[in-house]
């Protein structure tokens, strides 16, 4: 049976992009589900001198694994000051110093969601930009704009919205 992994580019407790891509991931068929939680591979800020010092640490390799040994990717990114989160960042800048194809050719489904009316669109065009550069790659892409008023009880509500997701996800189920 095929695997994705699915993840959320946040390390809060409460994300609304992991209740995002949980959800969009209960909508694959036929296919094994690996939820990641990026506070399971907590890793040092990424610095030039601690890498001189103590190389690469180990969590940075586990996730890139995981990557390389996935199928297909769901990822929903928060968004902070129109940009990836630091827990985010942090652990792509570690794992672009041990392979600059850091996605390895695995279909993507990106996504986003944050609270406001913008649904997370800066970091999304961020990542649409430079994933492919390391070697993403992008199916569908995916905005939830007000996670308040279009997400409930762990599914969007919002019909119109959640059917754009739906041919998204089996756009990269066909893509798996
Ligand atoms: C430091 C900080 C900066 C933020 N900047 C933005 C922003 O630029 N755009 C936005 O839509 N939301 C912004 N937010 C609100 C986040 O979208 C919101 O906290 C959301 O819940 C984050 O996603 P998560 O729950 O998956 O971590 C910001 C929140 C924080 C704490």
């Amino acid at each position: 049976m095929k695997q994705i992994i699915a993840l959320a580019g946040s390390n809060s407790k409460n994300s609304i992009n992991k209740q995002l891509v949980e959800y969009a991931s209960s909508l694959v068929d036929n296919v094994e589900v690996n939820l990641l939680d990026l506070n399971d591979f907590e890793l040092p800020l990424y610095g030039i001198d601690f890498e001189n010092e103590k190389g690469i640490p180990e969590n940075a390799h586990k996730f890139l694994d995981l990557i390389k040994n996935s199928d297909g990717i769901m990822l929903s990114l928060a968004e902070h000051n129109g940009a990836y989160t630091v827990a985010f960042k942090n652990i792509f800048d570690w794992m672009s110093r041990i392979e600059g194809k850091t996605f390895y050719g695995k279909p993507m489904l990106l996504m986003a969601t944050s609270p406001g009316g913008r649904g997370g669109a800066s970091v999304l065009q961020i990542a649409l930009d430079r994933f492919p550069r390391h070697d993403a790659q992008i199916i569908a892409h995916f905005s939830l704009p007000s996670f308040g008023s279009n997400f409930s009880e762990g599914k969007i509500i919002n019909e119109e919205l959640n059917n754009d997701l739906k041919a998204k996800v089996k756009q990269l189920q066909k893509a798996l």
